[in-house]
């Protein structure tokens, strides 16, 4: 027997399966069986006998569909805040020169170090409902602030679990590359091989890690150190990732690349030859511009360069204790069009299907016939206006698999 099926009508649907279908609406109806799409398109083309087998229809009433929002880079699980690093650097102190005094990503370690499991996670959650309530249904989370064997294995089980309690698809990234930890201060290259070579591999067969990325810039880690660590990646048979020309081009991209890497993030220093590796690795730039904004950087991105050269650009929250203290996709892509000049349907596409692009999420990002019925429906009619807003509510009803698990129509 084939399975019963729902109708969704009368909506105004950015399929968002390129950059152009997140420009306008590509459909007025679809129809959910099993948790996917079965069909996707205008009302008046669906078949008969399709319709015949809709035995529940809703009416979106005229308003925006999208596909569920991804967020393909966030630190958000962690303990404690820097709110006090944030008062220091409105008094003129550099993040990087917090970094050096033992501040910065260290301070977090410490907090979450000390943080026992159970507290990570009540630390965490509400960040990561924040984010469900406006319309993600896929993210990523990394790794990066336990730096011992056992304190990332924690975060990345934080991760999963918090991706089980909210019926949320995250995928974890092991960022023990995030700094050097106190254990190992004057010995960085020892920490990579650790990282690399030890740990990584137990983490693995404890299937906690989706992904591998590396903090690769001036005051992190060198382009050598990121080979150290992609090579074991790439045994492993795992995809990799980089941040990469946050502060400075130290080389990154290129070893990134050489591994085919799914996404490399920041990216506000980059040259020209690197913008072509991109492009012919397919790898995605994923821009960050809250931590932009929180630093209050000056050299935004080559978003033109990147445009023609055909790179995928995704766009993140970059959720995170220091930089990015921010729980809004929507707030992001309203500062990548502002900030970094992208246009709105390549900032809703940056967070849907180039997003889920840069995680491998096949299927998800975009509304389309065999893919996963993971959609929100919004309260505006456009899809621009995603972009145009800031603070405004705007998500009414989030939907898994075809079902509304958030609001109501
Ligand atoms: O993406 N730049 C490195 N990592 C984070 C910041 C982490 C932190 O400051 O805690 C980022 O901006
Ligand atoms: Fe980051």
């Amino acid at each position: 027997m084939t399975a019963a099926a729902t109708l969704w009508r009368n909506g105004r649907i950015a399929t968002c399966t390129s950059v152009a279908a997140a420009a306008d609406a590509r459909a007025d109806a679809f129809v959910t069986s099993g948790g996917r799409i079965e069909w996707i398109g205008f009302e008046r083309a669906l078949d008969a006998p399709l319709r015949a087998r809709c035995g529940a229809t809703h009416d979106l009433g005229g308003r925006l569909v999208t596909p569920g929002l991804v967020d393909c880079h966030t630190h958000l699980v962690f303990a404690g805040d820097r709110a006090h690093e944030f008062a220091e650097r409105q008094r003129g102190v550099s993040y990087e020169d917090i970094a050096k005094r033992g501040g910065g990503i260290l301070a977090t370690v410490r907090a979450t170090r000390a943080a026992g499991t159970e507290a990570l996670l009540a630390a965490s959650a509400p960040r990561l409902e924040a984010l469900a309530a406006e319309g993600v249904t896929a993210i990523e989370i990394k790794s990066g602030y336990g730096l011992t064997l056992e304190d990332e294995a924690r975060m990345l089980e934080v991760a999963r679990a918090l991706g089980r309690r909210y019926d949320i698809d995250v995928r974890t990234t092991y960022l023990a590359a995030h700094a050097v930890p106190p254990e190992f201060a004057g010995r960085a290259d020892e920490y990579v091989r650790t990282l690399s070579r030890e740990w990584l591999p137990t983490l693995v067969a404890r299937r906690l890690v989706d992904s591998v990325d590396i903090y690769c810039d001036r005051g992190a880690f060198t382009a050598a150190q990121a080979r150290v660590l992609f090579e074991a990646a790439r045994a492993l048979g795992l995809a990799v990732r980089m941040h990469a020309g946050q502060f400075a081009d130290v080389g990154g991209v290129a070893v990134a690349t050489e591994f085919a890497a799914l996404s490399c993030d920041h990216l506000e220093e980059l040259s020209a030859a690197d913008i072509a590796r991109l492009a012919a690795a397919g790898t995605v730039a994923v821009l960050l511009p809250v931590a932009y904004y929180t630093l209050g950087q000056t050299r935004a991105p080559p978003v033109a360069a990147l445009r023609d050269a055909g790179v995928p650009i995704a766009v993140a929250t970059d959720c995170n204790p220091g930089t990015s203290p921010c729980v809004s996709l929507l707030l992001a892509i309203n500062m990548a069009c502002r900030l970094f000049g992208l246009t709105p349907e390549e900032a809703l596409a940056g967070i849907t299907c180039q997003a889920a692009r840069a995680l491998a999420l096949d299927g998800h990002g975009t509304l389309a016939g065999g893919g996963p019925a993971d959609f929100v429906v919004w309260d505006v009619a456009a899809p621009w206006e995603l972009s145009y807003w800031s603070g405004l509510d705007a998500s009414r009803a989030v939907a898994r698999r075809g079902a509304i698990v958030r609001g109501a129509l």
